[in-house]
């Protein structure tokens, strides 16, 4: 039985998108996205919207009894189905910045066409390797990249996989510029071009199954990816076996706000179920605490500690974390403090919680 929902996905306007029109999203001679429509709107004058039709399909089943089931075990999901020897080609069919013009470095929203032979699940990563060869004459080795669409794809026809993207730029210490291979190649690309991927990988950041679970979610700039693909199948989806009912918490820490990703589609989400998902954003370069400190994502989180550790004590609430490595020893230490008020240390006490794979974390 098939359902129909309409999703919104926005995009900051900006002049250096290389999808400026709706007819480019599409390379007319070789893709084809014949069963599902795809409607495009002009939107407020602060970007496009971009409205999806999302096609579900689902065998007709009871609704699934809540037992703690490993998400590790699961047999159907799928890992290393493409490996660098034998790569899957995809295709480009829509890349888009999404961060604003201001804002300091930019971050974009790509879609490859996969004809649904990558068989991925929320939560996982594809490698991709960039075209070309490395100083040594050698073919660039993979990087992975955390899949941000939800495993309909933005499209709603499993035939899709989209990758949040920070193009890596710094300064070396001869003082030169330099880009990163993979992230500049990914950027770079025109829709109808093609891409070399691998994968899919990874299990640690699969979704709990408890459809009623508390799921809270803390990113640090492109770590939103996986989120994004958690609560698109929240929210903006219909499943016969899975009918999302706790509370999804989203915490996500950017430079400035006009870095911040994917906002209208979170917002829109928060406007549909104000009661089964918060929002949170930390605006580092822009918000301090009342101390006049930083804002970071673990700052805001302090405004919330008590809620939070209450939570951390339920046995359904699972907290995922991505984005940058630093982010984790800053979460640890409001943990530590909340955890002693208790008698709890809160190492021995993350160890179980990662046993139970409530405790899950991807950061890089
Ligand atoms: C599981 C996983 C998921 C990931 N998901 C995403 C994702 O969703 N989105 C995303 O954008 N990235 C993601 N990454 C990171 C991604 O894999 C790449 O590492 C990133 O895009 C940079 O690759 P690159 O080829 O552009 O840079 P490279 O050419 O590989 O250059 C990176 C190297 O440059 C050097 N370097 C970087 N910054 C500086 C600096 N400031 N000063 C000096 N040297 C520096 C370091 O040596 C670094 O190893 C993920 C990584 C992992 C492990
Ligand atoms: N699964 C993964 O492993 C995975 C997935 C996706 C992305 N990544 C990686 O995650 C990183 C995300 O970077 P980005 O460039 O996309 O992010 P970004 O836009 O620069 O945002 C990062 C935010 O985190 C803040 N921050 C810096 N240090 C922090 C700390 N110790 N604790 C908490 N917050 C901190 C930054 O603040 P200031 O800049 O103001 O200090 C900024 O607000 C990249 O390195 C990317 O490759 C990894």
């Amino acid at each position: 039985m098939a359902a129909a929902v309409t999703a919104a996905v926005s995009f900051p306007s900006s002049k250096s998108s290389s999808l400026p029109s709706r007819t480019s999203i599409i390379s007319p001679d070789r893709i084809t996205l014949k069963k599902v429509p795809l409607y495009y709107r002009d939107a407020s004058a602060s970007g496009r919207v971009v409205s999806i039709r999302a096609q579900v399909t689902t065998e007709a089943a009871p609704p699934a009894k809540v037992v703690k089931e490993s998400k590790k075990q699961d047999e159907g999901v799928v890992v290393n189905k493409y490996k660098p020897k034998n790569p899957y080609t995809a295709r480009v069919l829509l890349n888009t910045k999404i961060t604003g013009d201001d804002a300091p470095g930019e971050t974009w929203h790509m879609v490859f066409s996969t004809e649904g032979e990558i068989p991925y699940r929320e939560g996982q990563s594809i490698g991709v390797i960039p075209d070309g060869i490395d100083k040594n004459g050698k073919p660039h080795k993979l990087r992975l990249y955390s899949i941000a669409s939800s495993a309909l794809g933005d499209f709603g026809d499993s035939k899709t996989v989209s990758l949040c993207v920070k193009r890596l730029v710094y300064t070396n210490d001869q003082g030169e510029i330099v880009k990163g291979v993979c992230s500049n190649f990914l950027c770079d690309l025109k829709p109808g071009s093609e891409v070399t991927v691998t994968g899919p990988v990874g299990k640690e950041m699969l979704m709990p199954k408890d459809p009623n679970a508390t799921i809270v979610m803390l990113a640090t700039g492109t770590g939103i990816a996986p989120f994004r693909s958690f609560l698109w199948k929240m929210f903006f989806e219909k499943h016969e076996d899975y009918k999302f009912n706790g509370l999804a918490w989203l915490f996500l820490g950017v430079p400035t706000s006009s870095s911040l990703l994917y906002k209208e589609e979170f917002e829109k989400m928060k406007e549909k179920v104000p009661e089964n998902f918060r929002l949170d954003f930390a605006v580092s370069r822009e918000q301090t605490n009342e101390k006049g400190e930083k804002m970071y994502i673990q700052t805001r989180m302090a405004q919330y500690a008590e809620e939070l550790w209450e939570l951390l004590k339920k046995d359904n609430t699972y907290i995922y974390m991505c984005g940058l490595k630093g982010m984790e020893k800053g979460i640890d230490d409001i943990m530590v403090s909340l955890a002693a008020k208790d008698g709890i240390d809160w190492i021995d006490y993350k160890k179980k919680l990662k046993k139970a794979e409530q405790w899950n974390v991807e950061v890089y």
